[in-house]
């Protein structure tokens, strides 16, 4: 298969998958959720792949969410549907993946970004990295799995902070809650990722699964579900309207 939307490497008994759509600040669309879910379908089938590292491309971005453009005018059935299928191909998908997932943050990881990281089995950020949900400033929430995944990361009252304020954090408090496992200097992103992989592959790969998903089988509930109703309900509403026509528009939303 063809990729137009990442870069996909393979390395000793690891791949290196970077996120390359930097004029959009690497923004999810459809299309590259798919490229995403090809290579990690083939990363988790193949034994010799031991590990993923998933990183952006360029120095600004690691995710800025998913393409606002694409859905801006998605009805409240295409939002319930995006959300679905971008949990489907991508975001559980990953979390269920037996082969171990690192996210190493290069930049902003905001919305479906930082839902992307979170869905990783470990997240290592840059100190110049900036985290954020800013759904409920478009009219939407986190429809990712984002509210579900952030407060079992970061706990509830982080977690209600973070989605309801929308506001911005950077690498050091991101750290402090816990929201990343490690910070480091930009040129030590890549390496500390690939240190990590090594710690992780010395170790028995069954286990490694097992344990993967033992400790996911922790945070069964049924918020996920609800999480993708209550995204799609935001399509019908005005403020999502107001919300997505001032991000296009570059202007701030007036609520
Ligand atoms: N979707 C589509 N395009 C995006 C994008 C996104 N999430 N984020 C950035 N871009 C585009 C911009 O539209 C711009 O394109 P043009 O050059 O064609 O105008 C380009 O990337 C560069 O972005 P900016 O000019 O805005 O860069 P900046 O440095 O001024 O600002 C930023 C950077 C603060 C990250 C700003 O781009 C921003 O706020 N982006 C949107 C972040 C966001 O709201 N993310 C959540 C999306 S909703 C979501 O993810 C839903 C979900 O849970 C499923």
């Amino acid at each position: 298969m063809e990729f137009q939307n990442l870069i996909y490497d393979t390395k000793n008994n690891f791949v290196l998958i970077t996120i390359n759509r930097p004029k959009k600040l690497n923004a999810l669309n459809q299309d590259l959720i798919e490229e995403l879910n090809h290579v990690l379908k083939y990363a988790e089938e193949d034994d010799a792949v031991r590990a993923v590292v998933i990183t952006g491309s360029g120095e600004k971005a690691f995710v800025a969410g998913a393409d606002i453009k694409e859905f801006s005018e998605f009805t409240v059935a295409q939002g319930e549907d995006l959300a679905r299928k971008g949990q489907a191909l991508l975001f559980d998908f990953i979390d269920h993946m037996s082969t171990p997932v690192i996210a190493a943050i290069n930049g902003y990881a905001l919305g479906g970004g930082l839902e992307l990281a979170l869905a990783c089995h470990l997240r290592i950020a840059c100190e110049e990295a900036k985290f954020g949900f800013p759904e409920v400033s478009l009219g939407l929430i986190p429809g990712y799995g984002g509210t579900q995944r952030l407060p079992q990361i970061v706990g509830k009252s982080h977690a209600m902070d973070l989605i309801l304020t929308a506001r911005m954090l950077g690498a050091e408090e991101a750290y402090d809650i816990s929201l990343i496992n490690e910070v480091v200097k930009r040129e030590e992103l890549l390496p500390k990722a690939y240190e990590i992989v090594g710690a992780i592959t010395k170790n028995a790969p069954h286990a490694i699964g097992q344990a993967i998903k033992a400790i996911n089988n922790s945070f069964h509930n049924e918020g996920y579900e609800i999480e993708k109703q209550s995204f799609g309900k935001c399509f019908g509403t005005t403020d999502f309207k107001e919300g997505v026509d001032a991000f296009l528009n570059k202007r701030k939303p007036r609520f």
